[in-house]
């Protein structure tokens, strides 16, 4: 049995998710419409992988006999001041969720909700990941300063990525 605390935090949590989501497809289309297509295509790939870590949340709240309250979903930027403060938002934004998976799971516990605090616990790790990787590109950005073929050589190396096989388990 869930607490209604609970399950509205879970809630605004899936919202954060979907707009995790929006802002990666638009920051995709912010590259995409400066030539930088390897990066607007990671850009892309971390927003489907946002999606699903949305539609995670979304099946445990079912599962645990909640209901998903779909709010709405904010308007993200349309443009950067340059890919690298792109970059930098994201790492930004990635610590951002962090801090709020931290403050759920300080909840569940506070609930003594071990199934919550069980589930969230895969959120706990891919926030360290997901902050690990954005902050290793922005170092790639501050290496290669202002040099354009810098630039050109990080797109093709983030356009090799391929999105990671996480299903979304029922
Ligand atoms: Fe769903 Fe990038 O955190």
């Amino acid at each position: 049995m869930i607490s209604k605390k609970m399950e509205n935090s879970l809630n605004q949590q899936l919202n954060r998710e979907l707009y995790s989501s929006y802002l990666y497809l638009s920051m995709a289309t912010y590259f995409e419409n400066i030539n930088l297509v390897g990066m607007s295509k990671w850009m892309r790939i971390q927003a489907e992988e946002e999606h699903i870590h949305s539609m995670k949340l979304f099946d445990f709240i079912h599962k645990i006999g909640g209901r998903v309250v779909l709010e709405q979903i904010n308007k993200p930027q349309l443009d950067w001041e340059s890919p690298k403060k792109a970059f930098q938002e994201a790492l930004a934004h990635e610590e951002y969720i962090t801090k709020n998976i931290n403050e759920l799971t300080d909840l569940a516990i506070e609930e003594r909700d071990h199934s919550t605090r069980t589930f969230l616990q895969w959120y706990v790790d891919e926030q360290v990941e997901e902050e690990a990787v954005a902050n290793e590109i922005v170092q790639k950005f501050n290496l290669i300063d202002d040099s354009k073929s810098g630039l050109y050589m990080l797109d093709q190396e983030l356009g090799a990525r391929i999105a990671s096989p996480v299903t979304v388990a029922k």
